[in-house]
């Protein structure tokens, strides 16, 4: 960074940018947040790519009156790729407490990232957004940590030099939703051919060495879609599912009463006392020691979380303030959750987010930004704030979740 000469009060920075610049927008969004952030740029030289999959580069000027202005700038192009020319080490600052990073540390992104350390740029693992990056030597590593987990001694990476971030181009070898990210929310898109395509990326996932996290709220149940929900387990297209207390409940309601809130599932009217199955269910389930030793026992014999367990798919309930019981399987301490959840998600490729709102972004800020998120729920708002949060590479689907897995059971059966 430098004053301009001749103006003390210009501050300066050469920034280089390349990759699918163009057709992914990446360089109007760089051009965008610089005016928006109160600086101007000068672009110095681009070249852009003849060919289709040939990348493009950018070289600009940054300017701002103030250093502090300069920096914040440089922080948020830096989040798509604009890194500045004159590349320096990152700073390591050791931890001085547990539980929380030294000031002034480095936050991540959920896109790949690489540090500098000396003169070599290393990848950071385990991407995840709004964490730190610790570094190990011996061998030389570094890895996002979230806040709860710092340890005093750790290295952790502050500031923004020696950090740079390879931004998520567009998908070349996809078509149609999945060949742009931040697919617009719409009601009114054809959703079969939406479905055909969900259905193809799982179908591929199931193939080759891809991991399927289906991430889904108790409307699944009470929509009467259990069914469909479970032939997906029972085909091998749920690797890891992620839900809360009242899925799981109400699974098991249905299982035990043949109900979901009370509601008859064969005749859609409401059972005298119904209000009280899901009580006794988490209450049987809790006298029988939890939703395995019950499928052991012989008292579950169906439904999403005995095909789970029947299945061996490992499933991860996270706890919240609403729920009753809870079931003995809750995890109710909010950040050990969240540290299983991390392990669980190492190697998933694409994830399926279903009607439930709290979920879907819990789980996608855990999401590195290659992984492709589609997120179904009738309410368009879901989508879009589960975009809005950082998830960006989210496909949404706004629809009824009932004829969505229908549609999407049968498009999977048909292969
Ligand atoms: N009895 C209980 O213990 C109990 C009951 C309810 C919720 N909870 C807990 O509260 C937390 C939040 O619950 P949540 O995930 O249900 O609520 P949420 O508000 O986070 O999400 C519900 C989502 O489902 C969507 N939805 C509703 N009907 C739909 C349909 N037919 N098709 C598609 N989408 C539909 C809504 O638009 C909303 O986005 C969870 O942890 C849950 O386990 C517990």
């Amino acid at each position: 960074m430098s004053s301009a000469a001749g103006n003390p009060a210009t501050y300066t920075e050469r920034v280089a940018i390349e990759g699918h610049i163009i057709d992914s927008l990446i360089l109007p969004k760089v051009l965008d947040e610089i005016i928006q952030l109160g600086g101007r740029f000068e672009i110095d030289d681009v070249q852009v790519g003849h060919q289709r999959t040939d990348a493009s580069r950018a070289e600009l000027v940054v300017e701002a009156d103030t250093a502090e202005r300069l920096d914040e700038i440089l922080t948020a192009i830096g989040q798509h790729g604009a890194n500045p020319v004159d590349e320096r080490d990152c700073r390591l600052v050791e931890a001085d407490m547990d539980g929380a990073f030294p000031e002034g540390f480095y936050a991540t992104t959920n896109e790949e990232t690489e540090i500098r350390i000396d003169g070599a740029w290393i990848p950071v693992g385990r991407q995840e957004m709004d964490c730190g990056v610790v570094v190990e030597t011996d061998p030389l590593t570094a890895r996002c940590v979230p806040m709860s987990d710092v340890a005093k001694g750790m290295m952790v990476v502050v500031g923004r030099n020696g950090t740079r971030v390879r931004p998520q181009g567009r998908d070349r070898t996809a078509h149609g939703a999945f060949g742009f990210m931040n697919s617009t929310v719409s009601s009114e898109k054809p959703k079969g051919v939406t479905v055909r395509e969900i259905a193809n990326a799982m179908k591929r996932a199931r193939e080759g060495d891809g991991r399927i996290l289906v991430v889904a709220g108790p409307a699944v149940v009470h929509t009467g879609s259990r069914d469909h929900f479970s032939s997906l387990i029972r085909s091998g297209f749920v690797n890891v599912l992620f839900a809360g207390n009242a899925l799981a409940t109400h699974d098991v309601e249905q299982s035990f009463f043949d109900t979901s809130l009370g509601i008859s599932m064969s005749h859609g009217g409401s059972i005298e006392e119904g209000h009280e199955h899901h009580l006794r269910s988490i209450n049987r389930v809790r006298r029988l020691g939890g939703i395995r030793a019950a499928v052991e026992s012989g008292d579950l014999t169906s439904g999403i979380m005995y095909e789970c367990v029947r299945h061996d798919v490992p499933f991860l309930l996270a706890g919240s303030i609403r729920d009753d019981g809870p079931l003995p399987d809750v995890v109710t301490d909010a950040v050990e959750a969240q540290r299983r959840m991390r392990e669980m998600v190492e190697g998933v490729t694409f994830a399926l987010m279903i009607a439930t709102t709290l979920h879907s972004i819990a789980v996608g800020n855990l999401l590195p930004a290659r992984v492709k998120v589609v997120c179904v729920d009738i309410n368009p708002a879901t989508v879009t704030k589960l975009a809005d949060r950082g998830t960006f590479q989210t496909v949404g689907l706004v629809t009824d979740v009932e004829p969505f897995l229908r549609v999407l059971v049968d498009e999977l059966r048909e292969d």
